[in-house]
């Protein structure tokens, strides 16, 4: 019923519109840039072409929308982003987005219409950018502050020029664009990013819910010098400060089963190898479905890095980049996905997910759930993530049987 062919054709389209000077495996199609712009104009043609009323709202959402029977119902909202990590794979949101209108335009094609409307959505800026991550679904629920909107980052611009070149109105976000009530449910196909299904033998589960993160961005700032003649004990090296950071980062997520902590991102100045590193611009994060396990591992990171900046004499600036609270999505959105999920392939699992997604949002004022598909030796944000075909197709099935057992209920 649905259109395997189309689906992957779409897949691989998509995943051919990338940055032209990121590197040559993967691909990067990162928030805000030319080729997110391009991928952009291509999927609005696709929901064009499905027979779906596209426009882009305030948030800078990109939303196909089909008609319902009954005008006084709220839509049932589905989709996922087009945006990439620096990288990353074909799947990562494009799977989501991509799935999304194959239901959307299955459902035109067979003149089936439902009673809520339905909404295909390619979420802005789901990925971590330096102006932010979850833009899109949040200033949907939230809205954006001024001074989020204001942020300026170098080589980025502020995030309020940014959301206008992708044809957001920065002006429209001082309170949320849509509220309780506003959507009858949300739900998402999104792969798995982990080992857990391939391993356990399904092509396909319903995620129970979404980690929390925290993520910030820290400038440590010493002093640059000859690396041969200045001697250790008057070194002000911001990078071996930071060190202290990486390992402890480490050993406290090692500590503490179901959570993980990361230092992705270092910008060493003036990064020669006979200069002492002057300054460290990096980013930490942590993650667990307990926030008390985040602030904990915050703490300890914190009381290390302070410590090694006291001894080194160094300073530092720490600026939050995301706070997100870890999401229980609810139990009967849970089962009826876990249903579809069996319906579709034959089997399903339940299981929660370390990513990060729209649906911890968007979950805040509606109903919301996930279905995950297997993800070739778990691999992701990395050129070689992959799910086949075929657990691609039962996917959208799953979802066409989601959407439908919505629409009744
Ligand atoms: C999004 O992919 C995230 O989990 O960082
Ligand atoms: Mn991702
Ligand atoms: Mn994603």
């Amino acid at each position: 019923m649905i259109n395997a062919h189309r689906l992957a054709h779409h897949l691989s389209v998509l995943a051919a519109i990338r940055e032209a000077d990121a590197p040559a495996h993967g691909t990067t199609r990162r928030a805000f840039t030319p080729a997110y712009l391009e991928g952009r104009q291509w999927l609005a043609a696709r929901f064009a072409a499905a027979g779906l009323q596209v426009s882009i709202d305030a948030g800078g959402n990109l939303i196909g929308r089909l008609s319902g029977s009954d005008t006084t119902l709220p839509p049932i909202m589905i989709g996922s982003h087009s945006d990439t990590v620096m990288g990353g794979g074909s799947y990562d949101g494009a799977l989501g987005v991509l799935g999304a209108l194959e239901v959307a335009q299955t459902l035109n094609e067979r003149g089936m219409r439902l009673r809520h409307p339905i909404e295909v959505v390619d979420f802005m800026a789901e990925e971590s950018t330096p102006l932010g991550s979850l833009l899109g679904s949040t200033a949907m629920v939230a809205g954006l502050s001024d001074e989020h909107l204001a942020r300026d980052v170098p080589g980025w611009g502020t995030l309020a020029d940014a959301l206008r070149r992708v044809g957001g109105d920065p002006a429209a976000l001082k309170t949320p664009l849509r509220r309780a009530g506003d959507i009858k449910a949300y739900v998402e196909i999104h792969i798995e990013q982990g080992p857990r299904l391939e391993r356990a033998g399904h092509a396909l589960g319903a995620v129970t819910g979404i980690v929390g993160i925290r993520r910030a961005d820290i400038t440590c700032i010493g002093q640059p010098d000859h690396a041969g003649t200045a001697s250790m004990d008057v070194r002000r090296d911001a990078l071996a400060a930071v060190a202290q950071v990486i390992t402890t980062a480490e050993h406290a997520a090692l500590s503490r089963p179901g959570t993980v902590a990361t230092v992705g991102a270092l910008d060493v100045s003036p990064n020669q190898s006979n200069v002492i590193p002057g300054q460290v611009r990096f980013t930490v994060e942590m993650r667990s479905l307990d926030m008390h396990e985040v602030e904990a591992i915050w703490q300890e990171i914190y009381r290390a890095f302070d410590a090694a900046c006291t001894q080194r004499q160094l300073s530092y600036t720490i600026h939050a980049l995301h706070d997100s609270q870890p999401v229980v999505f609810a139990e009967s959105m849970v089962a009826t996905i876990d249903a579809a999920c069996v319906a579709a392939s034959g089997s399903s699992m339940r299981l929660p997910s370390g990513a990060g997604h729209d649906g911890s949002m968007i979950g805040l004022i509606a109903p919301a759930g996930m279905i995950f598909v297997r993800t070739l030796h778990g691999r992701s944000h990395c050129p070689e993530e992959y799910s086949a075909p075929a657990d691609n197709l039962a996917s959208v099935q799953a979802l066409f049987e989601t959407v439908r057992a919505l629409d009744n209920g």
